[in-house]
């Protein structure tokens, strides 16, 4: 008889890892609640690159493993129309902006994942403001619609008979051989200890309206006098991200930051300033202390995926791979 596996999260990592488990024979219950939660919220960038910083250098290689991952077999089963964009331009709005940038490029070189400077920024997407000329492509990065790719992910685990119930409050309400948390940052309410805590973060989503310039067809990212901001494209307009502070589990989008991601967004792109303001919220990222996921065995019939951070969206085929190497062991131990 197949053995059961109860995944608790109906986010993106939740969502992965019961798909590739269902895939690989497990019987599946997966346990969420009905509120949108990071997945929702998030940009869908999958940018190892230009999320890359010095000191950084785990993270840069989950996240080019996990982008490999996206490109060879994780969007199999969800529609073509989920990826948005096929490529980042990374750009810089002052001397200082332009130095960070070449900071980035020059570790990423010295790790082997070289990205290509430019001096004419323009030239690759003509709808930056006047001045901006200094930054790099990076080729390989996708963008994904966050709601699609949740959306398809569901009607995916459907398809292979993954059933859904609500939210357990402990561990010992769950009936399975076993069990992910995968919850975000609800996961030490499960497992006390688990160091994640929430980072909230600000995203806009600006639509296209007649008459107004094209959405970008590549993701815009830049820094604007120290801050950063990014542009992702959507069908229909663009999601601009994000603030990042701490602010306990508070999920209200605040005036100060919906204003500093419209004055950047406008001083990258200042025919953003004819699109329609569709939406202001702020999602909480599931950080730990060294910005890297915690994927792993806790005992002997409970797993853990959560702490993705930024980078939930990237990182969640390496997750789902993770855990079905996992629990392999686990089946030919038992
Ligand atoms: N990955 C982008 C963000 O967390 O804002």
């Amino acid at each position: 008889m197949a053995r059961t596996l109860a995944v608790v999260g109906g986010g993106v990592i939740g969502l992965s890892i019961a798909r590739r488990a269902a895939l690989d024979g497990w019987t599946v219950q997966l346990h969420c609640t009905r509120e949108r939660g990071a997945s929702w919220v998030a940009g869908g960038m999958l940018a190892p690159h230009s999320e890359g910083w010095p000191g950084e250098e785990r993270l840069l290689q989950l996240g080019l493993e996990s982008l490999r991952l996206w490109h060879t077999g994780f969007l199999d089963g969800l529609p073509a129309e989920v990826v948005t964009a096929r490529e980042s331009l990374v750009v810089a709005v002052d001397r200082a902006d332009a130095a960070d940038l070449r900071t980035v490029a020059d570790w990423l070189a010295a790790q082997g994942h070289p990205v290509e400077p430019t001096t004419a920024a323009r030239e690759v997407e003509p709808l930056l403001a006047q001045g901006i000329r200094h930054g790099f492509r990076a080729t390989t990065e996708l963008a994904v619609d966050n709601r699609a790719v949740v959306d398809a992910l569901a009607a995916h685990c459907e398809r292979l008979s993954v059933r859904w119930s609500g939210p357990v409050a402990a561990l010992t309400e769950v009936e399975a051989d076993e069990v992910v948390i995968a919850n975000g940052i609800d996961a030490p309410t499960l497992w006390p200890g688990l160091p994640v805590r929430p980072v909230k973060g600000e995203v806009l989503r600006l639509r296209w309206r007649k008459g107004c310039m094209p959405v970008p067809q590549r993701v815009i990212r830049a820094r604007v006098h120290g801050r950063q901001v990014y542009l992702v494209p959507r069908p229909d307009g663009v999601v601009v991200g994000a603030t990042q502070y701490e602010h306990g589990r508070d999920t209200a989008p605040v005036v100060t930051g919906v204003r500093d991601l419209l004055d950047d967004a406008c001083a990258v792109m200042p025919a953003l300033g004819e699109y329609e303001l569709a939406e202001a919220a702020a999602g909480l990222r599931p950080m730990t202390p060294d910005g890297l996921p915690i994927v792993e065995r806790l005992d002997s019939h409970t797993l853990v995926a959560a702490g993705h951070g930024r980078n939930g969206f990237l990182l969640a085929p390496w997750t789902a791979e993770r855990i079905a190497a996992e629990l392999e062991v686990s089946v030919g131990a038992k």
